[in-house]
Parts: structure tokens; C-alpha cells; sequence
């Protein structure tokens, strides 16, 4: 682990793997034209080769090195948005590597606002590739030791720039010609804020209320139902008030560990509890998100009871999140 920008540079160009810190999630960077660096990600993750990566820029201006094309209303969510906690989806250059964009036309690209990521891009000289920093499937890192508790011995460096600010991935868009630009993820920017800027934006499908939907239908790919997932087991509720009797026995015996938004419903006792915002503020929810998934996984509970969060801002990137993790 280290803070020095210059000992992670020389790594990334040396074709190592260096994880480090964004405003929203650490990522797991490596130089993006390099092939087999890009390839190294994907065993250290255990990540499956169909699922692309988001190349990450030091400076809007570099967009040119990655993108072919930058249709105006993207150009709008850029001049808005970067640095900061959007992907962008667009046609890609030759030079990006098969391996970064699973073999699709388009790549996905942010400028991450984070200091320190952003002087180390810009150090290493070459866009860098970065998924989150876990395990596939798994409950993203928002701390430097987070990533060590799941790649120590993987990769060869950790940029600790501290905890992460936002706390959730970024929101991604895609554009297609001629049609209205598609989200393909919620994430840390909300989508009332993007449509402000750049008109009303298709929306993903949550499968879990299209029952008539084709099984195994993406939003995007690598989007699948079940991710960002502790290791016990997570039972999904509108709201707590609505936990069974046997739920809130166990939960009050702490067997059930519980994922709260604002706190416990009157009467309910919880020895083992996280709540993820006591004022409501939907940004603090994201920020605690997944640190609160960890601890909950890490205590001496047979399982998890989480309750949705109001699918607004922030919380729809929030609900995403739980309703994958709590897919089985
Ligand atoms: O905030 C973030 O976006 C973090 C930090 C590290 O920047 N990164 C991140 O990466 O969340 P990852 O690999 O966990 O998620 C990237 C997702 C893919 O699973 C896929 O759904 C989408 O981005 N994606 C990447 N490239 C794409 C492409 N060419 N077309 C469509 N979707 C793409
Ligand atoms: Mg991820």
C-alpha cells in the first residue's frame, strides 16, 4: 500500500496492476493499449472476459485517444458532469485492445474526481482500465483495506487516497445514433440531474418487475442479477416495518444482522444493526453503502435484512445495488 503517485505511475506502465482510489469505488487500473496488462485484471478478479471495462481518462481533453466520435448531447453531459461519477459509452478507437470493450464498437470512458487518481493517469501517461477492485460478483471497495481483504497477493500495488466519497460506481450512458442516449447503470450521478442537462434518458429494466422479461436479459453487459454480493445470505424488504414475525424475532435474537436507511421501526429491537443515513440524506445511504454490507457480512449473523431506500437520486443507485446483492 502507498500514497506515492510516482511509485504507482511506474507500476502502471510497467504493465502491473495498481488498484486505487476514485471518488466512487477503488478501481483496479491497468494501461488500457496494453493487452496482456488488460488481461491480468481479469484473472485477478476472477472476472468473466464478456464483461468490458471503463477506461479512465486524466483530463476531458484526452477523449480523443480512446473515442472516434463525441455526439453533441454527450458533449453536454461532459461539459456538466467531468470529472466526476459518469460513464460514458462511445465508439471506440482501434488502439483499445478487444479485451477492454469485450469485443463491443463502443468503449466506456469517465474522468474520475479524485485527485489523486487523476495525477496518476496523467504520471503514467496512458488511459488506464479499471473495474472495481473485488472479487467478481462481489461487495465493491470503498476503502484501500477493502481491496487488500479481497486481492492482497493479486496485484502489485494499492494508491491509497482514502475513503471514497461517493460510495457507489458511476452512472453509465450510452449513445446510439438516432435514438435517446440509454442508461445502462444508475450510479453516483442521480438521473434527474443528467435529464436536467440533456432531455429524458431510457431507462434500465429492473428485471425483478418484468416477470414476462427473456431470462438472462442485460441492461449491460456484466450487469447480472446477482453482484455486489455478501457471502450471507440478504433478504430484500419495501421496509422493515414489514419484517415477519420470525424475521424480527431473529433479528431482535441477533441471528439476522439488519441494513437500515433511517433506523428500526418502533418495537423492533436489533443487537446487530447498520443504519445507512439517521437524517434520511440519500448521498450519505450510497456513501455507507457497501462498508455497511461488509461489516454486516463479517459479523457473527446467519443472514442480512436490508430495506429498499426511496428510488430517487442516489437511492436508485442504492436499490440497484441491494436488489443484486440480495438475488440468490
Ligand atoms: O465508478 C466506476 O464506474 C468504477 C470506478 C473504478 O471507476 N468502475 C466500475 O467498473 O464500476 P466495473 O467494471 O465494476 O463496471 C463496469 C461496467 C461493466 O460491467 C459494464 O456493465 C459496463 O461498465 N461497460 C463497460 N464497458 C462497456 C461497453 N463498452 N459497453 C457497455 N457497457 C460497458
Ligand atoms: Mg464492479
Amino acid at each position: 500500500m502507498t500514497t506515492d503517485v510516482a511509485t504507482a505511475a511506474d507500476a502502471l506502465r510497467a504493465g502491473k496492476l495498481v488498484a486505487f482510489a476514485t471518488e466512487t469505488v477503488y478501481g483496479l487500473g491497468a494501461n488500457a493499449l496494453d493487452a496482456s496488462a488488460v488481461a491480468r485484471i481479469f484473472a485477478a478478479k476472477e472476472r468473466p472476459l464478456f464483461d468490458p471495462l471503463i477506461v479512465h481518462l486524466a483530463a476531458r481533453e484526452a477523449i480523443g485517444e480512446v473515442c472516434n466520435a463525441v455526439p453533441p448531447l454527450a458533449e453536454r453531459l461532459i461539459e456538466a458532469f467531468w470529472p466526476g461519477p459518469l460513464t460514458l459509452v462511445l465508439p471506440r478507437r482501434d488502439v483499445v485492445p478487444d479485451l477492454v470493450t469485450a469485443g463491443l464498437p463502443d468503449v466506456a470512458v469517465r474522468v474520475p474526481d479524485h485527485a489523486l487518481a487523476r495525477a496518476l493517469i496523467a504520471r503514467a501517461g496512458v488511459p488506464v482500465a479499471a473495474p472495481s477492485a473485488n472479487l467478481f460478483g462481489r461487495v465493491s471497495p470503498t476503502t484501500a483495506a477493502h481491496v487488500m481483504e479481497q486481492l492482497d497477493g493479486r496485484i502489485e500495488v494499492v494508491l491509497d487516497g482514502g475513503p471514497c466519497r461517493v460510495g457507489v460506481e458511476s452512472t453509465i450512458v450510452a449513445f446510439d445514433a438516432g435514438e435517446r442516449p440509454r442508461v445502462l447503470r444508475y450510479g453516483g450521478i442521480a438521473v434527474e440531474a443528467l435529464e436536467a442537462v440533456c432531455g429524458t434518458l431510457a431507462l434500465p429494466q429492473a428485471a425483478a418487475r418484468h416477470p414476462g422479461a427473456a431470462p438472462g436479459a442485460q441492461p449491460a453487459p456484466g450487469m447480472l442479477e446477482q453482484h455486489y454480493a455478501p457471502r450471507k445470505p440478504l433478504t430484500l424488504l419495501d421496509t422493515l416495518a414489514e419484517a415477519d414475525a420470525a424475521q424480527r424475532a431473529a433479528i431482535a435474537r441477533g441471528t439476522l444482522g439488519v441494513l437500515a436507511f433511517r433506523g428500526l421501526p418502533p418495537g423492533c429491537v436489533a443487537p446487530v444493526i447498520e443504519t445507512l443515513s439517521a437524517a434520511g440524506s440519500l448521498e450519505e445511504a450510497a456513501t455507507r453503502l457497501f462498508a455497511a454490507l461488509r461489516r454486516l457480512d463479517a459479523a457473527a449473523v446467519a443472514g442480512i435484512v436490508a430495506e429498499r431506500v426511496p428510488d430517487s437520486g442516489l437511492g436508485r443507485a442504492v436499490n440497484d445495488r441491494l436488489r443484486r446483492a440480495a438475488h440468490a
